[in-house]
């Protein structure tokens, strides 16, 4: 089951957007966040595919660090918004493409050397299988970057101990990849997955992709907080990624095929 009905929502992919991408201290936080993955790990610049690239902010970043970018979302509302803001940065129309792909049923369109995928498995209920078909496209050597929510973490805990005092509860399901909170986004089905990371460890490795690098993104999900304190919000998940703090709700792991 696939929600394309949720991800055409007008207004989501705004909301998602202001919340990650709003500049300032978590644009200083995530140009970090790159640099360390394309200067101190050594990620290769090459043909990186960005899935569930939502309005395209991302594959602006991996191509200003020398990535060829093909970026894929499942909504048909991002893509178009992803591709008036490629409009407005001529200089690098010819390196950044985009596809409408869910990653499910990955379109044959959908080919690269490496992929980034952030925020999205969390979001699709079959992400094993949508993580399989990416897989096939990483190349000998290439790179499977994935940023994804912690169940072991801090938040993860808060948000339990809060559940019984929340009036609009979402409906809980433990599952052994993680904690799914299905609620509902203008009548059509939500999905906010918390993983147990191991989870996608066991997926990579089946898919012949193995854990090189994990680390601490943010102590609390932007989105969580009230806007007037993301940008303080931004600060201290900053720490939490510098200090390579536990029990992060974010964390990125870094798979490789071996060639
Ligand atoms: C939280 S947003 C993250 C966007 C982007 N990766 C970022 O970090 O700015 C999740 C994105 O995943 C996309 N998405 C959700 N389910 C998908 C699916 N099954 N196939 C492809 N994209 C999907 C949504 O449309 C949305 O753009």
């Amino acid at each position: 089951m696939a929600l394309h009905q949720t991800y055409n929502a007008t207004d989501i992919h705004q909301i998602w957007k202001d919340a990650y991408h709003p500049g300032g201290a978590q644009a200083s936080f995530d140009d970090q966040v790159y640099d360390w993955m394309f200067h101190t790990v050594q990620l290769p610049a090459g043909k990186w595919i960005d899935s569930g690239c939502g309005t395209g902010d991302l594959c602006f970043r991996l191509w200003s660090h020398g990535c060829q970018v093909l970026g894929v979302d499942i909504s048909a509302k991002a893509i178009e918004a992803a591709r008036s803001n490629a409009a407005r940065h001529p200089e690098c129309a010819a390196q950044v493409r985009f596809e409408q792909s869910s990653l499910e049923d990955l379109s044959p369109a959908v080919q690269g050397e490496h992929v980034h995928c952030r925020g999205v498995f969390m979001h699709i209920p079959d992400w094993s299988k949508a993580l399989a078909n990416l897989a096939t496209r990483v190349k000998p050597n290439g790179y499977f970057v994935v940023f994804e929510s912690n169940a072991t973490s801090v938040e993860g805990f808060i948000v339990r101990l809060m559940r019984p005092f929340r009036k609009n509860r979402s409906e809980l399901k433990k599952t052994p990849a993680g904690w799914e909170f299905w609620s509902e986004y203008q009548g059509a089905p939500f999905l906010v997955r918390m993983f147990h990371l191991d989870a996608i460890e066991k997926e990579m490795e089946k898919a012949g992709l193995h854990l090189v690098k994990q680390r601490s993104l943010f102590v609390v999900d932007p989105l969580r907080v009230p806007a007037a304190i993301r940008p303080l919000m931004a600060r201290i998940n900053h720490l939490w990624f510098n200090m390579n703090l536990p029990f992060a709700s974010g964390v990125i792991q870094i798979y490789q095929r071996k060639a």
